[in-house]
């Protein structure tokens, strides 16, 4: 069976879904790997490196996908690029199937059949197989790196002989997988930490990282986490409390990182404009959830805005902006999610329909709509 490795070709994107090591065990499970040109060059993975693990270099993304049977991608694929694709090939990538039901659809019209990484089960089986965790987790840390490079000033206390300076004072709303990254690496820079979020199991978390926990309402917290781990939306009598407690907070803090989500809904609103307008002159906020709406509705989709002397980071794609371990990891997710469905002998994929990381990331088959939260079934 053939896998094709084509160039990532929407804007911005650096990230490749395979890394030389990752042909490496794919050309070792038996299969013969195609990767288009350039495709992980913007990840420092060279044509070289790829032929050296086994590949062959094609020259267009249509020499690489004809006559595939997989093809791995990062992102959705643009029409022209699903246009390469064969009728029948099966596609894996971070499709975003819940938020673009209709390229779901256009996809399932054009004969593929799709796993969309980003529905993969929170089961502890399927952490390895995690596209959202191996990427919130470094976007988590370059929100670190890119607020401090907004800031006018240092992170760890230091005293010289010219006077002591204060150590930056960092608060981070919402404490998933990026906020714990983005936690420890301010911490590790030497940042004064605090932290909040819904899901009252986040507070051992935030405490053992060393960061000090704000409380909003542990009541109502009681029943904010689904069964999945995700956040569930939480009533406006919460939020009247989140903002009470945040507001005064947050006139302290030097570096704001929000990083909340809530699955299939739009990022809850946690700074508002005035939270912004009480903070201090060169104060910076970055808004990891700004490609779902923002947790600061002024944060703008890759742009730094500034308001009042306050700069609000608004970078788009944050794992892209680490692409070589963002696409080494990715990489490495998708080669976990298939190794257990080769079917050595016949060095092809053998999938196990009935496998939960199977049934939770099939969106389409063989050209029909199947995912229960696409089909109504699982309304
Ligand atoms: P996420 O990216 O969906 O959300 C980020 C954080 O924002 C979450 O912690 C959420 O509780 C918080 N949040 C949502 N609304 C908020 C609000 N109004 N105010 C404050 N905070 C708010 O979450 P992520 O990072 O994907 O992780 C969710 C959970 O899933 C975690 O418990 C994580 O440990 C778990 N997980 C489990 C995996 C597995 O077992 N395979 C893999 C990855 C994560």
């Amino acid at each position: 069976m053939k896998i094709a490795i084509p160039k990532e070709r929407r804007a911005g994107e650096k990230r490749v879904a395979a890394s030389p090591e990752s042909v490496k065990k794919l050309a070792g499970l038996g299969f013969e790997v195609a990767v288009e040109t350039g495709a992980g060059s913007a990840a420092s993975f060279t044509d070289a490196a790829f032929q050296e693990a086994g590949a062959r270099i094609a020259e267009t993304a249509q020499a690489v996908c004809a006559g595939a049977g997989l093809i791995l991608k990062v992102q959705r694929p643009l029409p022209e690029e699903t246009a390469a694709f064969d009728k029948g090939a099966i596609l894996c990538a971070k499709v975003d199937a819940l938020v673009h039901r209709d390229e779901m659809t256009a996809l399932a019209d054009a004969g593929l059949t799709v796993f969309a990484m980003e529905l993969m089960p929170r089961i502890s089986r399927a952490q390895s197989m995690d596209v959202l965790s191996s990427q919130a987790n470094l976007a988590g840390y370059r929100a670190v790196l890119d607020g401090a490079a907004e800031l006018g000033r240092a992170f760890p206390m230091m005293m010289t002989a010219a006077g002591t300076i204060a150590p930056a004072k960092v608060f981070v709303m919402g404490v998933g997988v990026a906020g714990l990254q983005a936690i420890a690496t301010a911490k590790r820079l030497g940042a004064v930490v605090t932290a909040t979020d819904v899901r009252p199991a986040t507070k051992e978390q935030v405490e053992s990282l060393g960061g000090k926990f704000l409380v909003v309402d542990p009541e109502m917290e009681k029943d904010a986490q689904t069964e999945g781990g995700y956040a569930k939306q939480m009533p406006p009598e919460y939020f009247e409390k989140q903002r009470k407690v945040v507001a005064e907070h947050i006139t302290k803090q030097d570096l704001v990182i929000t990083t909340a989500l809530i699955p299939g809904r739009p990022a809850p609103e946690l700074v508002t404009g005035e939270m912004v307008s009480s903070m201090k002159p060169g104060a910076v906020i970055v808004d990891l959830a700004v490609e779902a709406g923002g947790n600061c509705k002024l944060a703008k989709p890759g742009e730094v805005v500034e308001i009042d002397g306050v700069r609000i980071v608004g970078h788009d794609n944050v794992p892209s902006r680490l692409a070589e371990n963002a696409s080494a990891l990715f990489a490495k997710n998708l080669l976990n999610f298939l190794t257990p469905h080769v079917d050595k002998d016949g060095k092809a994929l053998a999938f196990d329909w009935e496998d939960e990381t199977v049934k939770g990331t099939l969106v389409c088959k063989d050209g029909q709509l199947v995912h229960p939260a696409l089909t109504g079934e699982g309304n």
